[in-house]
C-alpha cells in the first residue's frame, strides 16, 4: 500500500458510547425475569441516535445500567473506549420520571449538574435563569418542584440533563408530559443545541415521528426480553425541516416502522395474558 492510498483508509472512530452483548434479568423471590437480551448499540462522537421500543420491553432498565444505577448480568458499557459498567456519573441523564430534588428550588436543582462539576456558581445561574426563561419556566426559579405541573417538572429535569458538562447524554422519553406544541418546540431546541454543539445523544421514545425527525440512526428494540431488531439510518439532510415528516419518503418510513412496533407489542400483550 503507498502513502496516498494509507492516508485515505478511514480512521477507526472510538464510539462516544457503546453497549456490547448486555443481558439483565431481574429476580425477585423466585421468578426470574428476562428484560435485555444480548444488548448492543453504539453512538459515534456527535451521533443523535433514538431506541424505539414497546412500554415494558427494557429501555428503562438499559438507561439505569448506562448510568451505573444497576449492573448487567452480561456485557459492558464502554465510554470512549473505556470501561464503565457499574459505575455513576459519567453520563448526563435524563431520568423518566423526572426526580426532582423537593428541598431544592426549581433553579437549585437545574444547576445540580453544573455545581457537581464545579462551575463557578455566579456563571452557573446565570446560565440557568436563561436556559428556564427559554423553556417558559421564567417565574419559577425560587418554587419548589412540587408547586408545578407534570409538564414543568419534566422541563425543568430535561434541562438540569441538558446543562450537564458530560459529552454522552441520555434522555429517556423527556418529552412525552407534554403537549403537542410545547414538545415541538422543545425538539427543536434540543434540535439546535445538539446541532451547535454536537454532543452525543441517546434518545428513548415511543414516538417515532420524533425519532426520525431528532435522530441519525434508531434502533427498534423487540418485545421483552429487549434484544436489536433493526438498526435504521435515518436519511433525511440536516437540518431537519419540520416539514420534511410530510415528504412521503419520510411517511414511508414512518409506517414501516410502526408497523414493525405494531407487531413486536401484539407479542408484549400476549406474552402477559
Ligand atoms: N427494579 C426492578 N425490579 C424488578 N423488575 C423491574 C425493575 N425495573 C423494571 N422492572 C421490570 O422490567 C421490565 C422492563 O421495564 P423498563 O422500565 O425497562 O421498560 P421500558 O421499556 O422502559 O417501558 P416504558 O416504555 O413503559 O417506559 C418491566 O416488566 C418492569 O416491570
Ligand atoms: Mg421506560
Amino acid at each position: 500500500m503507498d502513502k496516498t492510498q494509507a492516508v485515505q483508509e478511514p480512521s477507526i472512530q472510538v464510539p462516544a458510547l457503546e453497549v456490547r452483548g448486555i443481558s439483565k434479568s431481574y429476580r425477585e423471590k423466585r421468578r426470574e425475569l428476562p428484560v435485555l437480551k444480548d444488548v448492543s448499540l453504539s453512538v459515534a462522537p456527535g451521533e443523535f441516535v433514538s431506541i424505539v421500543g414497546p412500554s415494558g420491553s427494557g429501555k428503562s432498565t438499559l438507561f439505569h445500567l448506562i448510568g451505573g444505577l444497576t449492573e448487567p448480568d452480561q456485557g459492558q458499557i464502554l465510554l470512549q473506549g473505556q470501561d464503565i459498567t457499574g459505575k455513576k456519573g459519567h453520563i448526563s441523564y435524563v431520568p423518566q420520571q423526572p426526580a426532582l430534588f423537593p428541598w431544592r428550588t426549581i433553579e437549585d436543582n437545574v444547576i445540580l449538574a453544573m455545581e457537581v462539576f464545579g462551575v463557578p456558581v455566579r456563571e452557573v445561574r446565570e446560565e440557568a435563569r436563561k436556559w428556564m426563561h427559554r423553556a417558559g419556566l421564567g417565574g419559577f426559579e425560587n418554587s419548589y418542584p412540587h408547586k408545578l405541573s407534570g409538564g414543568m417538572q419534566q422541563r425543568a429535569s430535561f434541562l438540569r440533563g441538558l446543562l450537564g458538562r458530560q459529552e454522552v447524554m441520555c434522555l429517556d422519553e423527556p418529552f412525552s408530559a407534554l403537549d403537542a406544541l410545547t414538545r415541538s418546540d422543545m425538539q427543536h431546541w434540543l434540535l439546535n443545541i445538539w446541532e451547535e454543539n454536537k454532543r452525543s445523544v441517546l434518545f428513548i421514545t415511543h414516538n417515532i415521528e420524533e425519532a426520525l425527525l431528532l435522530s441519525d440512526t434508531v434502533y427498534l428494540f423487540s418485545s421483552r426480553p429487549a434484544t436489536v431488531l433493526h438498526k435504521v439510518k435515518v436519511p433525511f439532510p440536516r437540518p431537519r425541516r419540520e416539514e420534511i415528516a410530510e415528504d412521503a419518503s419520510f411517511l414511508a418510513l414512518k409506517r414501516e416502522l410502526t408497523q414493525y412496533m405494531r407487531e413486536e407489542q401484539k407479542k408484549m400483550l400476549e406474552g402477559s395474558r
